[in-house]
Parts: C-alpha cells; structure tokens; sequence
C-alpha cells in the first residue's frame, strides 16, 4: 500500500472550521473515510509514522472524555507523542500564557486545548510559528466535533446534497462549528432555539458568508415546525460546561425543545439523530430516541478519531 501524503491546511492552525476552506474540508473528510478503512493494519498502515515521533501537547481546562481520548490514540496511532499539560499552569498566575506558549512551541509539534475563552487559544496561536494549535472546544466553537459529525452525515447520506439538517436547543458552541460546516460543504442548516438562546449573530454570518451550493442557515424557535422535513435531527445538552449555575433555569427554559418520538416523526422518513454526547436522557434527548436505529451518536464518537488523525495529518509535518 502506498503513503498518500494529504495537502496541509490553508492555516497553521484549527480553532475554527473556518479556518479550512471547502476544498480543505472535503479532503480532510477523504483523508479520515481512507483512515478509518486503513485502521485493521495497525502498525503496518500507511500512517502510521505519519507524525515522525512529533510530541504532541494536550492541555485540557474543561472534563473530556471523547476528545481527549480520540486525540491521545490519533497522535499514537500516528507515530507521535502525547504531552500532559496541567490545565491549572494557564490560569496566569505562574507565567503569562504567551511565554508557556512560547516554551511549548520549542519542545512540541501540536498543542491540543479544551479551554473556556477562544481568545485564549487564538491567543497561543498568534504568539507562535512553528505550534499548531487545535481548538478541542471552547465556549464559542467546537471544530472537531463538526468534523467528525460530517464524516458521518456522508457515510449514511452517500451525498450532502439537497440535505437539510435541523440542530434543536441551544444555539452553544456545537451548533456553531456545525453550521460553519454545514455551510461550505453546501448542507441547509436549520436551529431552533427559544429566545435569548440562539446561535450568536457572529456566528450565523460568519456561516452564511461561507455558504456554498445555496445551502442556507435558519433560525427558528418553533421546534416542530424546524424538525419538518429534515433529513437529521441533532441536538446537545442544555448546560454546557461552566454554565452550571444556570441549570435550573435552563432545564424550565428548553423543556418543549427535547428531541422526543414526536419531534422524530416530524422529520423525514429515515432521518437520522445525532448528539455529540454526553447526552442526558430525559432532558434533550428521550432515552428511546437515543437508543432508536436513527441514532447514529456511536458513529460520530468513533468518527470524531479518524477525522483528528486527517486534521493531525494535514495540519503537522
Ligand atoms: N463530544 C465531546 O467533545 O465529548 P467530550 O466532552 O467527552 O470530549
Ligand atoms: N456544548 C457542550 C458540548 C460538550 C461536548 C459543552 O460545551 O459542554
């Protein structure tokens, strides 16, 4: 089997989808279906020292279990080294973050980081040249997860095309690195929200000026009327991490928004549920939808792996 070397990245980082451009995006998502096909070979797979023994530093400021796991068995799988970060060596009171940053840059390939401002991993990125920072979730973006969403929309969809995919609760962080995604790869994006809960207005912009092959990005607060005629239904908790002091009133705030048998039988024969977990049953998604044949969450746990491996690739030479 030969090794297919993928392009890299247009930017020296991903803290954004956008930061690939649709050309970039589709590769990637070429590179992770060739990954995931390769994976039976082990250590015989084309890729296997694809990172050349680069380290690879994790520093994670927010509880993980998907992410963390994924990118730790994408830099083995790889040929690289994984490096523990303590989260509590960036909260300034030991050394700017822009020197450890800096130290960083002189010792790793990669810096992978779960933090809670994306000013603070926009920040690392711009005081170096040679780290590659990855966004593994902020308050305002989830990048990777939209990866791996993707990867598997094709897998069961065959084609993007003419697609709608309907995203219910609260306008955070997923929904919007998916309607970033959604955009360029020419998906038409739907998310209800009830009010004072929508996709921020940067966000929605910043996904209509990428949108390609008139996919268009909606908002709605009707849950139902949203649901109608989509081809998925995909929906995340209603407290991200770092709002639990808003629990209470969220769980009151987004109770008819909950993805139920009722809200499924709205959208299209065949569509299928998506959640990027953790899920709490009972509050946005019922335990029947979650565990129904529609769902499809294991495949996007697996696939958030292949599609780090692409991203790694792609972006660490
Ligand atoms: N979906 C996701 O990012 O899961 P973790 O928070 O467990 O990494
Ligand atoms: N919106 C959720 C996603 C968890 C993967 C959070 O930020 O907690």
């Amino acid at each position: 089997m030969t090794t297919v070397v993928p392009p890299r990245t247009k930017s020296k980082d991903f803290l954004s989808v956008l930061d690939l451009d649709a050309a970039d995006l589709v590769h990637l998502l070429d590179v992770a279906a060739r990954l995931k096909a390769e994976r039976a070979l082990g250590p015989k797979a084309p890729s296997a020292s694809a990172l050349g023994g680069a380290h690879v530093a994790m520093l994670f400021e927010k509880p993980s279990l998907r992410t963390r796991s994924t990118f730790e068995i994408a830099v083995r799988e790889l040929g690289g080294h994984v490096l523990h970060v303590p989260a509590e060596l960036i909260d300034g009171s030991r050394e700017p973050l822009e020197d450890i940053a800096r130290n960083l840059e002189r010792w790793v390939k990669g810096l992978v980081i779960r933090t809670f401002a994306q000013e603070k991993a926009v920040a690392i990125a711009s005081c170096t040249t040679g780290l590659h920072v990855v966004n593994a979730l902020t308050d305002e973006q989830h990048p990777c997860q939209a990866l791996a969403d993707f990867m598997t929309l094709r897998e069961r969809w065959g084609s993007w095309k003419g697609r709608t995919l309907t995203y219910v609760g609260d306008g955070n962080n997923v929904a919007a690195s998916l309607a970033h995604a959604a955009a360029m790869v020419g998906v038409t994006m739907r998310i209800a929200s009830p009010k004072g809960y929508e996709l921020p207005d940067r966000a929605l912009q910043e996904a209509r000026g990428v949108a390609r092959e008139g996919a268009q990005i909606l908002l709605l607060e009707d849950p139902l009327e949203a649901a109608s005629g989509s081809d998925a239904i995909y929906t995340d908790v209603w407290t991200s991490m770092g709002q639990e002091r808003e629990a209470a009133l969220r769980r009151e705030t987004f109770a008819s928004y909950q993805v139920n048998d009722t809200l499924m039988a709205a959208a299209n024969p065949g569509a299928l549920f998506m959640h990027c977990l953790p899920a709490h049953r009972g509050e946005e998604v019922t335990a029947s939808v979650l565990e129904s044949s529609a769902s499809v969450v294991f495949d996007q746990a697996e696939n958030r792996l292949h599609t780090q491996k692409a991203l790694l690739q792609m972006l660490i030479r």
